[in-house]
């Protein structure tokens, strides 16, 4: 398995507070994977530490074979994007403004804008529908426009690796599978999708690979069918489920057991299909 973007041995944390002690995982080349586990977990801390804005204070991640510390922040930043949790506009910024600073690390001092960098604006908000609100204040728009604007502003930044933290978080149900696809589309490009998802379902869906995070740790990775199983669901969140093959995809979905029910319930079945 080839790997771009890999941990080795990394200890992450912040200040004295470790998170993830010698954490070792590898990002398939190309994969769209998911990251899931419980809140408080270290899966924000995981993605902070793959793209170079925490550093570990032991062990290293790998990127193109060198360490990443080692890169200018701009060549760090031409390849691999990060999609933070949550992102806070500058005051009275206008959308396609805040969408052409993700052509920042593009720019130097003697090269000014140009029209490779109007063209990526352009069709990052042609991806993410957003040409007619491209005038609009980032302020006074709703929640789930706005995400849009921040996932325009990563792909103006065209780099090959994205890292999604909770991409979907506060999207309605149709609006978060919209965005799905459109990552799925990023992914059918070429690019190596890395997304932290709670809902599991959407996570067995669209991703090929998952890494299961618990108390700092990787607990296990694979294919979502592999992956995927009651025991895991209980031990990863102490929650007693069902995996039945979702009735739309056939790839594994988590159905929560009603607490108050008996414990033994036969498990059906597992017949899955390759990722959606
Ligand atoms: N800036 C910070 N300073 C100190 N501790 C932090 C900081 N950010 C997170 N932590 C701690 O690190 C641990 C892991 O947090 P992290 O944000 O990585 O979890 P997560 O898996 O992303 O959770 P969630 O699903 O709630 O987003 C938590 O105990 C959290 O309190
Ligand atoms: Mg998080």
């Amino acid at each position: 398995m080839n790997a771009r973007l890999r941990a080795e041995n990394a200890t992450i944390g912040y200040d004295r507070r470790i998170i993830s002690s010698e954490l070792s995982v590898d990002i398939p080349d190309g994969s769209f994977t998911a990251i899931i586990g419980p809140n408080g977990c270290g899966k924000s801390t995981l993605l902070r530490a793959l793209s170079r804005v925490l550093t570990p204070s032991e062990g290293r991640i790998v990127l193109d074979g060198r360490s990443i510390a080692s890169y200018r922040s701009k060549d760090v930043a031409h390849r691999v994007g990060l999609l933070p949790q949550s992102s806070l506009a500058p005051d009275g910024i206008r959308v396609a403004d805040l969408v052409a600073r993700g052509r920042a690390p593009h720019q130097n001092l003697l090269q000014q804008w140009r029209t490779s960098d109007e063209d990526a604006v352009v069709r990052a908000l042609e991806a993410t529908r957003l040409t007619d609100l491209s005038d609009r204040l980032v302020d006074e728009l709703s929640g789930g426009q706005r995400q849009r604007v921040w996932v325009a502003m990563l792909l103006a930044q065209d780099t090959s690796i994205m890292l999604l933290d909770e991409p979907t978080t506060f999207l309605d149900i149709a609006h978060q599978y919209e965005l799905m696809e459109l990552f799925r589309g990023f992914h059918d490009d070429g690019k190596s999708i890395i997304a932290v998802l709670h809902d599991l379902n959407q996570a067995a869906r669209y991703a090929d690979h998952l890494i299961v995070m618990r108390d700092g740790d990787v607990v296990t990775t694979g294919a979502p069918e592999a992956v995927l199983s009651a025991e895991l669901i209980e031990s990863v969140f102490g929650l007693r489920a069902l995996i039945v093959p979702d009735p739309a995809t056939g790839t594994p979905s988590v159905v929560p057991l009603d607490p108050r029910s008996a414990p033994a319930t036969p498990t059906p079945e597992r017949e899955f299909s390759h990722g959606a």
